[in-house]
């Protein structure tokens, strides 16, 4: 497995490959892999000639008072994982070369960005949406894989490429869950073990919201509702959004009669959870 620090370095190497007619496959993460980021990167490993996974803690889509200083960095981990999953590349390169100086650019998708995640993050999107245009044009994937963990995200992003003609292929990935439900996340391991066992609460609330579907309710309104009512049975948990939604627009819907989106996020202590459940087609 080649490891690239440098901008100019993924750049020629992808570029050559690219020449040759190579099926390039990027999975783009801020580290601190788990089995969610695996499944990404054998979904790429399934479907592409090469697989470049790029590991950057953006610095960008952190807000002040969030967890960029403490988010876990663990390179040596990561870098074994990805050998073992027969990646090709892997581009780790530092801040000053994304970020050097007198950089002054951003990329902005506007309306799917202001709600839910957008609103409770000011700028995240804007910061995710910048580096992965850059990473997209450093690396020109063909396909780029993302998570349906992050379900905002990956509709942004899906929005981006079409928006600009960025021609990259957007596979999406169902979320990887643990045992009980809880979605896998990098800032799991922040939750106590008290935490942790109140954390499934998110999850609950999303299967209750799709069984009131499944039984034949068509409100948004209610829906919403016996989520919010799930979460407030658990102590440790405070809901920060609960909603029903579009799928491609991610506005709030009010009858229930096509695909939806339930969308979700709690806090647990100072820990942020989020989570979703499409029901029907994107
Ligand atoms: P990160 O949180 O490291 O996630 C990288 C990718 O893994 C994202 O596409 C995310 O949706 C996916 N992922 C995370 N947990 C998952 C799970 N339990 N199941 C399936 N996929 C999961 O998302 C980011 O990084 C950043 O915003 C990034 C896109 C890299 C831009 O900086």
């Amino acid at each position: 497995m080649r490891v690239f620090r440098s901008v100019r370095a993924m750049s020629a190497w992808s570029g050559t490959l690219r020449r040759e007619g190579v099926v390039i496959g990027l999975v783009p993460t801020m580290g601190a892999l788990h089995a969610g980021h695996r499944a990404l990167i054998r979904a790429a490993r399934l479907s592409c000639d090469a697989v470049v996974v790029s590991l950057f803690v953006n610095p960008r889509q952190f807000g002040a008072g969030e967890d960029f200083a403490r988010y876990p960095r663990r390179i040596r981990a990561d870098a074994a994982l990805c050998r073992v999953e027969g990646v090709d590349a892997l581009f780790a390169p530092p801040r000053r070369d994304i970020y050097p100086a007198g950089f002054q650019t951003s990329v902005v998708v506007r309306d799917l960005s202001r709600r839910w995640e957008g609103a409770a993050r000011p700028g995240h999107f804007e910061g995710v949406v910048t580096i992965v245009t850059k990473l997209f044009t450093i690396v020109r994937p063909d396909v780029a894989f993302f998570g349906q963990k992050d379900f905002q995200q990956a509709v942004v992003v899906r929005r981006l490429v079409e928006d600009l003609n960025l021609g990259v292929r957007i596979a999406i990935h169902p979320t990887v869950r643990e045992p009980d439900g809880l979605a896998l996340s990098s800032r799991n391991q922040y939750l106590s073990p008290r935490q942790r066992r109140a954390a499934t609460v998110l999850y609950d609330a999303l299967q209750v919201g799709c069984a009131s579907i499944q039984a034949g309710q068509r409100s948004g309104e209610r829906v919403k509702r016996l989520m919010q009512e799930r979460v407030g049975q658990e102590p440790l948990a405070r809901a920060d959004y609960l909603a029903v939604c579009d799928p491609r627009t991610l506005e709030p819907i009010e009858r229930i009669a096509r695909a939806v989106v339930l969308l979700g996020a709690v806090r647990i202590g100072r820990i942020r959870l989020i989570d979703n459940a499409l029901i029907g087609k994107r």
